[in-house]
């Protein structure tokens, strides 16, 4: 049984994340801001009150976790809003950029004393982050904010190697769900499946790759 920390467990992707790990036997610790009906049904210990951009949120994340030691932290609360050229927000933007991230790389640093000897840090992030995937423009805020996490997630493997964490930035595929307006080609609980799959394969090998979640490398 894995000691599992799942942001954004609501919904969506996190939602399904839980719901598999906590079917498959692990213990998982689901924070959010407000729980679901859908994630208080499921049984699992919820954290709620949890805004990721707060940092008095994450220092009781940190707290709750004192006497713990985690296998995995899955950092995967995310926001999507749409800036263009035309429809230039630039708070829109920064707040973006707090939320995807600098708020995972502050509970990744926050929890770094809580995770085991061989633990694995995931961020999900966004294949639109990647600058040579970028074809079409747009989305400022999302394509910014996930590109940074991609390069905070490359420098935390390199910091964490040494003590034997992995740090791999996953790419759940284009998912059905609020964040795309429930428009995509896969649904959260066969994301999530993908995802667990391949962040159970990877190993400290793998650490600071850029993966889809079919388990394909992406370019930066
Ligand atoms: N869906 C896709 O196609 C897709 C593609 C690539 C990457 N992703 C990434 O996958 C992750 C999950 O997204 P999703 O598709 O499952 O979207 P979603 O259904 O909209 O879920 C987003 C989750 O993030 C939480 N969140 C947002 N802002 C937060 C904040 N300030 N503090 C705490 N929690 C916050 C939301 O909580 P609230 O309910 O409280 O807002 C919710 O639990 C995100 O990182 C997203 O960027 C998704």
């Amino acid at each position: 049984m894995e000691q599992i920390v799942v942001t954004g467990a609501n919904k969506g992707i996190g939602l399904e994340l839980t719901r598999q790990y906590h079917a498959r036997g692990d213990a998982v610790l689901a924070v959010c801001r407000t729980a679901s009906p859908e994630l208080a049904e499921l049984g699992v210990e919820v954290l709620e009150g949890i805004d990721v951009t707060d940092a008095k949120a994450i220092a009781v994340l940190a707290s709750k976790l004192d006497d713990r030691s985690i296998d995995l932290l899955v950092n995967n609360a995310g926001l999507r809003t749409i800036e263009s050229f035309e429809d230039m927000d630039i708070d829109r933007i920064r707040y973006q950029f707090e939320v995807n991230a600098l708020a995972p790389l502050a509970i990744t640093h926050a929890f770094s004393d809580k995770l085991k000897d061989a633990a694995k840090v995931a961020l999900i992030s966004s294949r639109v982050g990647s600058l040579a995937d970028n074809g079409r423009g747009g989305e400022y805020g999302y394509r910014i904010s996930k590109a940074a996490i991609n390069m905070a997630g490359v420098n935390l493997a390199i910091d964490l190697k040494p003590r034997n964490i992995g740090v791999f930035l996953l790419h759940p595929g284009f998912v059905k769900t609020n964040l795309t307006g429930n428009e995509g080609m896969t649904t959260a609980d066969k994301s999530a499946a993908q995802l667990i799959a391949l962040t159970d394969k990877l190993t400290l090998a793998d650490t600071g790759g850029f993966f889809h979640a079919n388990g394909e490398r992406l370019p930066w």
